[in-house]
């Protein structure tokens, strides 16, 4: 059997290159989801504990995007895109059930981008729900869909009508796919593979994204943006419940959508799961992590002497390190 190897984001680095770039105010980070424009490239993930009404106005104010989960009552989801104020008002659907009255319903209350969000999107039920929403909404709404993992995948989502396209399955902190099914594919070969179609569409590097350093190689490897769960989770804009612990710390519940926790509470009972749930300490204002984002990507495309994400692309020159590499990559005085 031929196998294919497949990097993931520890398996490389991007080589410094001469840059003529003097301040990191130089570097723009503009990205589109056609028709609109953005000026950070990261998205919060539609999940429970990371975006509701306050993290959408707030990824907006801070000129990302914020996309308001589904897992509540198609009113109360319409009541919270209702009360957000994002420039750009955006709803996570599913693909059975409620979706499509849920899609009228968030749409009525001014979302401009629909995001059709299942754990495998090169599926059937996508392809049937992308063509009853085309036709309901015609290209009057941006449309995302996801999650694929694979060059063939992307280009059927893309023939089937999504505008933009979530990449990488199994490979969220939270999540246990891999562990359960056995399928999946290191999240930044995903990227390498997709980011290769010829189909129009914006590509979303979602999951496994720890520090900008990572956000940074998803972007050199192809992706438009980054959606993001863990490194939003800690701050007080979540609707992630507040933990305070009895040694005296403070925490956010962050839990995947597939876990057991969340399953029991939004539909009574749970069938396998594929996440898991946990807590992670409190972060503050979500501005401040957008913050040091915005700058280590910054950083990281004046390393490549570029000034915008497509000439970073065209620039980029990854490099394969060895597990020892790996280790010299991070802080390493602690390991003495
Ligand atoms: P993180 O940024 O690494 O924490 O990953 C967040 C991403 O994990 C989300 O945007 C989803 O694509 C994915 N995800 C959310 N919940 C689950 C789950 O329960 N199982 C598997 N993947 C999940």
């Amino acid at each position: 059997m031929r196998m294919k190897e497949c990097l993931s984001y520890d398996d490389v680095l991007l080589a410094p290159q001469y840059s003529d770039i003097v301040s990191r105010k130089e570097v723009s980070l503009k990205s589109d989801l056609r028709p609109f424009e953005f000026d950070l490239p990261v998205i919060s993930s539609p999940m429970d504990t990371v975006t509701g009404a306050s993290m959408a106005n707030a990824m907006s104010e801070n000129g990302g995007l914020g996309i308001i989960h589904r897992y509540c009552s198609v009113d109360e989801q319409a009541k919270m895109i209702m009360n957000s104020e994002a420039r750009v008002k955006a709803a996570a659907i599913g693909v059975t059930g409620d979706y499509h009255e849920r899609a009228l319903a968030v749409v009525a209350m001014g979302a401009q981008v629909l995001c059709v969000d299942v754990a495998h999107g090169h599926h059937i039920l996508m392809k049937n729900a992308l063509q009853q929403l085309r036709e309901t909404f015609g290209n009057t709404v941006h449309i995302m869909a996801g999650n694929v993992a694979t060059l063939a995948g992307i280009n059927d989502l893309a023939d089937w009508g999504a505008d933009s396209i979530r990449c990488n399955i199994g490979g969220g902190s939270i999540c246990s796919t891999r562990v359960q099914t056995g399928h999946g594919l290191p999240g930044l070969q995903t990227l390498f593979d997709c980011s290769s179609t010829d189909r129009d569409v914006t590509i979303i590097a979602d999951g496994g994204i720890r520090t900008s350093g990572d956000a940074v190689k998803a972007l050199a490897a192809g992706a438009d943006f980054v959606m993001l769960g863990s490194m939003l989770a800690g701050t007080i804009e979540t609707p992630g419940r507040v933990i305070h612990t009895t040694e005296g710390k403070v925490q956010k519940l962050y839990r995947g959508m597939a876990s057991k926790e969340a399953q029991v509470d939004w539909r009574g009972k749970h069938s396998s799961f594929e996440g898991v749930a946990t807590t992670v300490p409190m972060a503050g204002p979500v501005t401040n992590v957008l913050e040091d984002i915005r700058n280590g990507i910054r950083s990281g495309l004046s390393y490549s002497g570029a000034r915008t994400i497509k000439e970073f692309q065209a620039k980029a020159c990854f490099v394969r390190q060895t597990s020892a590499g790996t280790t010299e990559s991070a802080p390493h005085i602690l390991l003495r």
